[in-house]
């Protein structure tokens, strides 16, 4: 099949690769010329562990190919996947479909044999629809088909998420579309039966009622959290103990400072908006988002009882600094916003993360050491912020000699028995 992907960030970038790898023949577009030149380079512009190999790979077998010529990619393929960020609007929390838009009015000109158009931008239920109705003139008559069908891959996972899908989710009313897509993903879904058809307006709500569910539970497992240091008692037995029940699940319910990253904070407060928009009450997922807003002030709590209030010239240091791990992303990490209120308590900040230096912090206050035991020298209080590998089984003793210092493990990386006998003033979630 020839593919075109229509925006090489996360979705398009990824996907495309994983498109190529099973044997098609993709160019992946952008209108960002820098990024273009530094794929055909090959420079990745995302941290996603295998990518690079991937796209090296199939680059070499002439499989994969990069450009920002639209018109052209479009007129030369058969699916057309349109993967351009749909942003949150921050005055109304609507997703903002603009660069959707400006795609499918390329489209609409380039119709130049059938094609299936296929959204896997993350869009409000009823943009196929309008997307349909602008495509839909009297000379792209039975040239096109829209299909929504929805990406599920996980930040730092995406390959695996590709490769081996829970899921694929396919919406439209087009048997012809739905054959073309079936094939497409064959190679993932036939020993499976992961294949599920259904409209387009179900796969689009399927994405965000998705997100909105998995945000819902790992809330859920935060305030249950809460309860637990009121009890004395370990959250991850709890949520050992009710994820085995196969009705709930074990997956996300660890609880940690909260959820960020690009996805779960905007879809929520889109699919608000939306709720609002066809006024229905979806008073769980308001919930949810309310009590992850409220997670930093409770974070901002904990730390300063950890600190005793005295924070002038005390140097903390965290360990990772993006929304989780196995990413680069900084969108919506707790420490954008812990960091800056630390700093204006009078800490003096120290970090280190594998991918490397943040730009979203200020140099002078904010200082990013390449290594561990550089970023934890003479620390007063260590914030192991994210679940990377090589921050859980660290010798602190090591790390940092000082008598007192404070550890607080955000993630629940290290045993709180075992840190107890080791006698280090160790501090972690809901235990
Ligand atoms: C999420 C979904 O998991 C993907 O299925 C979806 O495709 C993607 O959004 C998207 O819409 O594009 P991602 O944002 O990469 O993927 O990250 P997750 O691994 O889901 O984590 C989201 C947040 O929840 C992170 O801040 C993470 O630290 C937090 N989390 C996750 C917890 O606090 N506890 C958990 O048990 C799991």
């Amino acid at each position: 099949m020839k593919i075109c992907m229509i925006g090489s960030g996360y979705v398009g970038l990824v996907s495309g690769s994983c498109f190529s790898e099973l044997g098609n023949h993709v160019i992946c577009v952008d209108n960002n010329l820098n990024k273009i030149i530094s794929l055909k380079n090959g420079i990745i512009p995302i941290y996603e562990p295998g990518l690079e190999e991937l796209i090296y790979r199939n680059v070499k077998q002439k499989r994969l190919k990069f450009s920002t010529n639209l018109s052209k990619s479009i007129q030369n393929s058969d699916i057309i996947f349109i993967c351009v960020g749909t942003p949150t609007n921050k005055r109304t929390n609507e997703a903002n479909l603009k660069y959707v838009f400006q795609v499918v009015s390329s489209i609409k000109k380039n119709l130049n044999k059938y094609k299936v158009i296929v959204n896997k931008s993350t869009v409000p239920i009823t943009t196929g629809d309008k997307i349909e109705k602008i495509l839909n003139i009297k000379i792209n008559k039975n040239k096109f088909d829209v299909v929504s069908n929805p990406e599920f891959l996980r930040e730092g996972e995406a390959i695996r998420d590709f490769m081996y899908p829970d899921r694929v989710v396919i919406g439209t009313s087009s048997k012809k579309a739905n054959n073309i897509l079936k094939n497409l993903y064959l190679p993932l879904t036939k020993k499976t039966n992961k294949y599920f058809h259904t409209s387009r307006r179900a796969a689009e709500l399927i994405k965000y009622a998705s997100n909105a569910f998995l945000a819902t539970k790992i809330t859920y497992i935060n305030e249950i959290s809460n309860l637990c240091e009121k009890l004395n008692i370990d959250v991850t037995d709890i949520s050992v103990g009710i994820g085995s029940d196969e009705r709930i699940g074990s997956r996300f319910l660890r609880a940690g400072p909260g959820y960020g990253g690009s996805c779960f904070p905007k879809d929520t407060r889109a699919l608000l908006s939306i709720s609002k928009k066809f006024k229905t009450n979806l008073s769980i997922v308001k919930s949810t988002v309310k009590s992850n807003d409220e997670r930093i002030k409770y974070l901002q709590k904990r730390i300063k009882e950890i600190m005793k209030n005295s924070f002038k010239g005390k140097k903390i240091t965290f360990l990772g600094v993006t929304f989780k791990a196995g990413t680069d992303d900084m969108r919506d990490a707790s420490s954008l916003k812990l960091i800056p209120y630390l700093v204006k308590k009078g800490s003096r900040i120290s970090y280190y993360d594998p991918t490397g230096i943040k730009s979203e912090f200020n140099r002078k206050k904010v200082k990013y050491y390449n290594n561990i035991k550089d970023a934890c020298n003479n620390s007063d209080l260590l914030i192991l912020h994210t679940e990377w590998n090589e921050f859980k089984q660290l010798n602190f003793n090591k790390l940092n000699p000082k008598k007192n210092l404070k550890i607080f493990d955000l993630r629940n990386l290290y045993s709180p028995v075992k840190m107890k006998k080791k006698n280090y003033e160790y501090y972690s979630i809901g235990r």
